[in-house]
């Protein structure tokens, strides 16, 4: 009886993927949810909090990592005429937000091993023109910073900027990310270390750009009010719909609805790489959203200390495949667990069901809906970067991702591991 239980919930539920686990909104709890009655929290907890998190630099909250970027290059006063150096490897928001201040956003190669930005290839990249390096510390895991400081050591005019939208709670030496560079961005969006759905924040680690961010932040609008109204309904929602057990029934369903039919908000800043008219570019942190984040922040050791579990099993599953790798004195985050693989569609065929593998980054602006050369790249010109876009899934690590989830990734990648050829 209790063998065909078993059979019945892990054979034909999983397999009609009812459980399946997906991306986003992982590290949302019950207890965060329950924070969102109390009403707007406080900026300045909030701040204070990330403040300690991220090795105590002046923090100051946007509605988007994004915004947090631009906010930061405003306040650098790196615009036209200026270049930006990015990995080859990124979310189109980002060269986006240089192109907002206008700036031009230089790519450079990762290396394939760590899915960081290779330091030779920036050194190549380099000009009199260059104001900025953009250091992404991509799924998590710390970019080399030794390295990339020490290439604009007689530069006094170029700052090292850490993309740490991915990263919070990493370490390098056992320094905190955000506190590895002049300044620092994060993001608390739905798939991130800590989820707002929306939002994100700033770092500045010197007195003087301190004072220019909070300027800028004191120049920064608000989201619309009606836009603001939405906002804890559709966590409430987006919270239930992507529960495990929901989300590929009619979960999936109900959110696409609630995202067309107007009574959810999204950004659309990324898909016409025009400056968003809807809102205010840059706009400040929603504080009707402040609490869940509070909530989330105090939980941030057990879901780095969780992440770090769930990776630790995925390299024992995956032992046979080459492995990300980390710098001496590195530890990441796992914001998701990386991996290259010949066919990533037939991987995506066989594990998307049960578990929904993410696609980042299959191009050097993931999700930019026109010709990349709209974003300033040029086709071919980082070939490394080009090989990794198309070999890479994916998996996720939140607290969705549970003993029976590895279970059943372990089982399938048994099952088909004949048939899935690995990284070259
Ligand atoms: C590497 C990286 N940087 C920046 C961002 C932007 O964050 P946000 O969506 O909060 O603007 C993202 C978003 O996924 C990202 O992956």
């Amino acid at each position: 009886m209790l063998k065909r239980a078993n059979y019945f919930l892990r054979e034909v539920l999983y397999r009609d993927s009812l459980f399946r686990v997906p991306l986003h909104f992982g590290t949302v709890r019950e207890q965060d949810i329950a924070t969102l009655a109390k009403g707007a929290g406080d900026l300045d907890r909030f701040h204070d909090l990330c403040r300690t998190v991220v090795g105590g630099g002046a923090v100051y909250s946007f509605a988007a990592g994004r915004m947090a970027l631009f906010a930061l290059l405003r306040a650098l006063q790196i615009g036209p005429g200026d270049e930006v150096i990015l990995p080859a490897f990124t979310c189109v928001v980002v060269p986006n937000a240089i192109q907002f201040v206008g700036a031009r956003p230089v790519y450079a190669e990762i290396d394939p091993r760590t899915f960081n930005l290779d330091p030779d290839d920036v050194a190549r990249k380099l000009t009199t023109r260059t104001r900025g390096i953009l250091a992404q510390h991509t799924f998590g895991i710390p970019a080399p910073m030794d390295q990339l400081r020490a290439l604009v050591s007689d530069r006094p005019d170029i700052v090292l900027l850490e993309d740490a939208c991915h990263a919070l709670g990493a370490t390098l030496h056992g320094r905190p990310v955000g506190s590895l560079a002049e300044c620092a961005f994060f993001s608390t969006d739905a798939t991130k270390m800590v989820c707002t759905d929306i939002g994100g924040f700033a770092v500045a680690n010197t007195p003087a750009l301190a004072a220019q961010l909070r300027l800028q932040w004191e120049r920064a609008g608000e989201l619309p009010a009606a836009v603001q109204a939405k906002l804890p309904a559709q966590f409430r929602r987006k919270y239930r719909y992507t529960r495990s057990e929901y989300y590929w029934g009619a979960g999936r369903f109900q959110l696409g609805m609630m995202l067309r039919n107007g009574s959810g908000f999204q950004y659309t800043d990324e898909l016409d790489n025009r400056l968003p008219t809807g809102y205010p570019y840059p706009s400040r942190f929603p504080a009707i959203l402040a609490m869940v984040a509070l909530s989330q922040l105090h939980q941030l050791a057990a879901n780095l200390a969780h992440r770090r579990r769930v990776v630790e099993r995925y390299r024992e599953i995956f032992r046979d495949l080459p492995q990300a790798q980390l710098a001496p004195g590195a530890e990441a985050s796992w914001l998701q667990f990386p991996l290259r693989v010949r066919e990533p569609a037939r991987w995506r065929q066989i594990f998307d069901r049960y578990v929904q593998v993410s696609d980042w980054f299959n191009s050097a602006a993931y999700g930019c809906r026109s010709e990349l050369s709209v974003v300033g790249y040029e086709n071919g010109s980082c070939p490394v970067s080009e090989t990794v876009h198309g070999s890479m899934v994916a998996f996720p690590t939140h607290f969705l991702v549970t003993d029976a989830v590895l279970d059943k990734v372990e089982s399938l990648y048994r099952r088909f591991r004949s048939t899935l050829p690995g990284a070259e």
